[in-house]
């Protein structure tokens, strides 16, 4: 199937946003604007672990978002990661088409630009690369890019690296929880936990002002954590406004997501996030999707419910909840 890709689409240089692109009015970023002066929580994984878990837990209970530095990921390391994916993304068009999914037929990985199933929606100004990252049984590297050849071997250090980190979160977050450290890893698979990597590439849009990167959702993981380029364009919802989540060098985006706010009971909420697009910057990002394998079964632990706090949220297996949000069902 020919899909019309928005880096090809903004390589003609257009004057106007086609109308497929154009948001509804509310939605329009200068007429959602960002509050201004408020920075999103940044926290530093160098610090004592009793002061480090306190913060983790306020910025999860009151943003479902922070950012994390001195989290041991060597610079060049993430330098070399975003290298191979501007790389990529370098590639020509027909080269590129060759790694095309296609969701309709549930072939989630590979080259892809989202599409809508109901013309009346929006089309998201993003084209990306998705893959499976970890554990390895799941890895089909012969659909990663193979060019640049370093690709692969960049993206498996970096998938080190990045799982270390993970683990590290989520034994603060259990922490925060009142749980015993090890609680939310098992939950979500314990070794059977897997890592997914999705490069989002935002060209230059004509009308910025009236487009989406992406439009505001919630990540279907526990934990999404994302390194940008340094064009800025993320924001947060909180209390009733977008917070911008400005670049910050070397820092880790860390996002609470749906996993997370179900087995917690609601106690740290799956952040509602959007990304904005330049006039004359490409915007990206590396989005790591902390996920359950599809037959973990996922509701709030019993460790935080009792007479209280009733459970708020069913328990199904994550498979389920994917058919669920992707199909726009309630869970
Ligand atoms: C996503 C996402 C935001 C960004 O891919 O789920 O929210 O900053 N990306 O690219
Ligand atoms: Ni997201």
């Amino acid at each position: 199937m020919e899909v019309e890709r928005i880096q090809a689409l903004a390589s003609v240089g257009l004057d106007t946003l086609p109308a497929q692109f154009v948001r509804p009015s509310h939605e329009q970023p200068e007429n959602s604007p960002a509050v201004e002066g408020v920075f999103v929580p940044v926290i530093s994984l160098s610090q004592p672990h009793h002061a480090l878990i306190r913060e983790i837990h306020e910025a999860c209970r009151d943003w479902g978002f922070f950012l994390v530095t001195d989290h041991g990921i060597p610079l060049e390391l993430t330098g070399q990661l975003q290298e191979v994916g501007r790389e990529f993304f370098r590639l020509p068009q027909e080269e590129k088409e060759k790694y095309a999914n296609d969701p309709s037929r549930k072939n989630f990985e590979g080259y892809g630009t989202k599409m809508t199933k109901n013309p009346d929606e929006k089309v998201e100004w993003v084209d990306y690369f998705f893959h499976f990252m970890h554990p390895s049984g799941k890895v089909r590297h012969e659909i990663w890019p193979r060019h640049p050849p370093s690709y692969r071997e960049v993206t498996e250090e970096y998938n080190k690296e990045i799982l270390k980190v993970t683990e590290v979160l989520l034994e603060l977050i259990s922490e925060g929880l009142g749980l015993e450290k090890n609680v939310l890893k098992a939950s979500l698979g314990g070794d059977q936990m897997e890592l997914e990597m999705k490069i989002n590439l935002y060209p230059p849009c004509p009308q910025p002002q009236l487009a989406l990167g992406v439009e505001p959702h919630t990540d279907m993981s526990a934990l999404t954590i994302l390194v940008p380029n340094d064009v800025p364009g993320l924001q947060v919802w909180k209390d009733g406004n977008w917070f911008a989540a400005d670049y910050l060098p070397n820092a880790l985006f860390c996002h609470i997501g749906d996993q997370i706010e179900v087995l917690s009971n609601g106690k740290y909420k799956s952040v509602l996030h959007r990304s904005l697009v330049n006039k004359e910057k490409t915007r990206m990002s590396w989005a790591v999707f902390c996920v359950p394998p599809q037959e973990a079964l996922i509701g709030p632990l019993p460790e935080l419910i009792n007479d209280q706090n009733p459970a708020k949220y069913s328990t199904k297996m994550y498979a389920e909840f994917r058919h669920r949000k992707l199909n726009k069902l309630p869970q």
